[in-house]
């Protein structure tokens, strides 16, 4: 690790507020946060303090031009209560991906892990110990220098916060296909996990949802043909034994539950194929009865499976049942939790004395 991280810790710790068996959506945050600025160049003073609103100049630039990225990820706890992280190191490289194509500077990836893990250690009562539920982490980074003009900013905040999460979605989902927004082209944002790319999918999301529907599915930019990805999640389809998704193509944006779903299918022997796919293609598939599951896969979603799409005039149901989608969801439960081999040694455990009671 390059810096020490400084630590100051709140005086009573809140957990005892939170209803472990109810916990709503992104509401309550747990005592601490990671904080980091960036100044004349360089990232300094990475602290852990108790979690506190963050003052903000008017004209600071992540408000006015966008420049605002995040990370999504998950800490959950094992059987003998050491806390893990999942694959931490492909979500600090993906925040530098993120930050490249959004003129941000890099953040070191060593101390985005390390601060990930000291703020676990600290708040590590707050992980949910049951199975599905964890410890909703979000990284972010945005520009806070106060100018009024069209630049890169030169001085940025990297903050960690961190909330209790139990299940998305409780239940198999609905999508509906838009055909009027997109929500990437090429040479857009699309890959970026960039808070942009989320404001402009908002508007339609509220459409969808009014109509019934709980998450949009997008399409190409250019014909409205090839499937991307949904709201918050890439998409699989099981079609006639062959396990297909969306082929990254610049525009979507590479899942880490998805690169992981395919290594685990993989794993089972299952053909995967990424490729680009068309709405037309699973209305075929549906048609001829070949369609056999669809599901999401995201961080905050874990697997979602997918009953219904709605595309024009046409619903196609998917199915009443998908067992893919659920070994896929027991087996990364399984290895989040530690009841399952890690065998691609996925699993980043928090094994550290911090010199503080907790
Ligand atoms: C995640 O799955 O972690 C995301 O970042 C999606 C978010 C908008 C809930």
């Amino acid at each position: 690790m390059s810096q020490n991280i400084n630590i100051s810790k709140i005086e009573t710790s809140k957990v005892d507020t939170l209803d472990f068996n109810n916990i709503p959506l992104g509401k309550t945050f747990t005592d601490h946060m990671f904080i980091c600025d960036y100044e004349h160049g360089h990232w300094i003073n990475p602290r852990i303090e108790p979690l506190r609103f963050i003052p903000i100049h008017p004209a600071a630039m992540a408000l006015h031009y966008g420049q605002a990225i995040f990370e999504g990820m998950k800490a959950t706890i094992n059987a003998n209560g050491i806390p893990m992280l999942f694959r931490p190191e492909k979500n600090a490289a993906r925040l530098n991906f993120s930050a490249h194509r959004m003129g941000m500077p890099d953040f070191p990836e060593d101390l985005f892990v390390e601060g990930l893990r000291q703020l676990v250690a600290l708040d590590k009562n707050w992980i949910p110990p049951q199975e599905g539920s964890a410890l909703y982490l979000r990284p972010f980074m945005y520009a806070d220098e106060f100018f009024i003009g069209m630049r890169a900013a030169t001085s940025y905040k990297f903050i960690i916060i961190a909330s209790p999460s139990g299940h998305y979605f409780s239940k198999p989902i609905k999508l509906f296909a838009e055909t009027k927004y997109i929500r990437a082209a090429q040479g857009g944002t699309g890959e970026a996990k960039a808070a942009g790319n989320y404001a402009a999918a908002i508007k339609p999301s509220e459409i969808a949802k009014a109509k019934g529907y709980d998450q949009v599915l997008w399409l190409d930019a250019h014909n409205f043909n090839f499937i991307q990805e949904a709201g918050t999640m890439n998409l699989f389809f099981k079609i006639n034994r062959e396990i297909i998704t969306p082929s990254l193509d610049g525009a979507i944006l590479s899942g880490i539950t998805r690169m992981s779903v395919i290594e685990l299918l993989k794993d089972k022997c299952y053909k995967v194929t990424e490729r680009p796919i068309t709405i037309e293609e699973i209305i075929e598939a549906y048609k001829d009865g070949t369609l056999e599951e669809a599901f999401g896969t995201g961080t905050a979603v874990g697997i979602a499976m997918i009953e219904e799409i709605r595309y024009k005039e046409t619903t196609i149901h998917v199915s009443d049942e998908n067992p893919v989608a659920q070994m896929v969801l027991n087996t990364l439960n399984g290895i989040r939790s530690g009841s399952l081999e890690d065998k691609h040694h996925w699993m980043n455990k928090i094994e550290m004395d911090l010199g503080v009671t907790l």
